[in-house]
């Protein structure tokens, strides 16, 4: 599947806006009505975090379900990914290690133009925050190593993310064995996704040094 990466990733913040601006109309709702409630005013703020807070439980005991998986099913092939593994593992990323100590301007996705955070399971946050963009050390990503870049909208809510996910030696050349995918990463559904994403490829494959990834800058780096 060769797509344009730009355009989908524009179309789909566009889209999480459409579906994030009714969710925050019905909160507003929602509060004038919890005003009779004891517990409404409470409840919509933390209401809505709630859910994707929830999920990363769930999330944390995949890791092991994933790593296993695509070695388990090539005996010798290079073996692929379990797709739906990987979207229910990063769908728990924001139990995971934030890198960056605030929301950052992406040098590259959506134009430059989104505002977005890194995430990382805590086991890959040495590795990750260690590579420093503007003096790159070689590194390399072990298979079952996974990356979430969140997308934040106007109000500095998730609204999209793109995932990096490491897949057995030999699962594909053309992308340094990542697996690729972009979408309501929350949500668990994903706009597109596979080895083959030749936007994602295009901008990550000049990376060599630090196995395709960029790394945030370790002044920009919690702490
Ligand atoms: C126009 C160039 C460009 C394109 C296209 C692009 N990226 Fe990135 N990506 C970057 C840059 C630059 C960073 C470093 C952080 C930043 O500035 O946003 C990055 C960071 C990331 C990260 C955090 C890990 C890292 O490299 O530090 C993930 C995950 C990621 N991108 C996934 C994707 C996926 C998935 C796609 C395709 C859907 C994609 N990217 C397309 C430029 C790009």
């Amino acid at each position: 599947m060769r797509i344009n990466t730009s355009t989908p990733l524009i179309l789909l913040c566009a889209a999480a806006m459409l579906l994030v601006a009714p969710t925050a109309c019905t909160d507003d709702g929602t509060g004038d009505t919890g005003d009779t409630d004891t517990s409404g005013g409470d409840g919509d703020g933390d209401g809505d975090p709630g859910d994707g807070d929830g999920d990363p439980g769930d999330g944390d005991g995949d890791p092991g379900d994933g790593d296993g998986d695509p070695t388990g099913d090539g005996d010798g092939d290079p073996g692929g990914v379990d797709e739906a593994a990987i979207i229910a593992e990063a769908m728990g990323y924001q139990s995971w290690v934030l890198i960056n100590a605030a929301p950052f301007m992406s040098a590259g996705h959506d134009g430059g133009m989104a505002t977005v955070n890194v995430w990382v399971p805590p086991d890959l946050a040495a590795q990750y925050k260690a590579i420093d963009p503007a003096n790159p050390m070689a590194t390399e990503f072990a298979e079952g190593s996974i990356i979430v870049k969140e997308h934040l909208d106007d109000m500095g809510m998730p609204a999209a993310g793109t995932i990096m996910y490491k897949g057995p030696p030999g699962y594909s050349e053309g992308s340094g064995d990542w697996w690729w995918g972009m979408g309501n990463v929350l949500g668990g559904e994903l706009a597109s996704s596979g080895p083959d994403l030749a936007g994602c490829i295009g901008c990550h494959s000049p990376q060599t040094t630090t196995d395709w990834v960029f790394g945030v800058p370790p002044a920009d780096q919690n702490p």
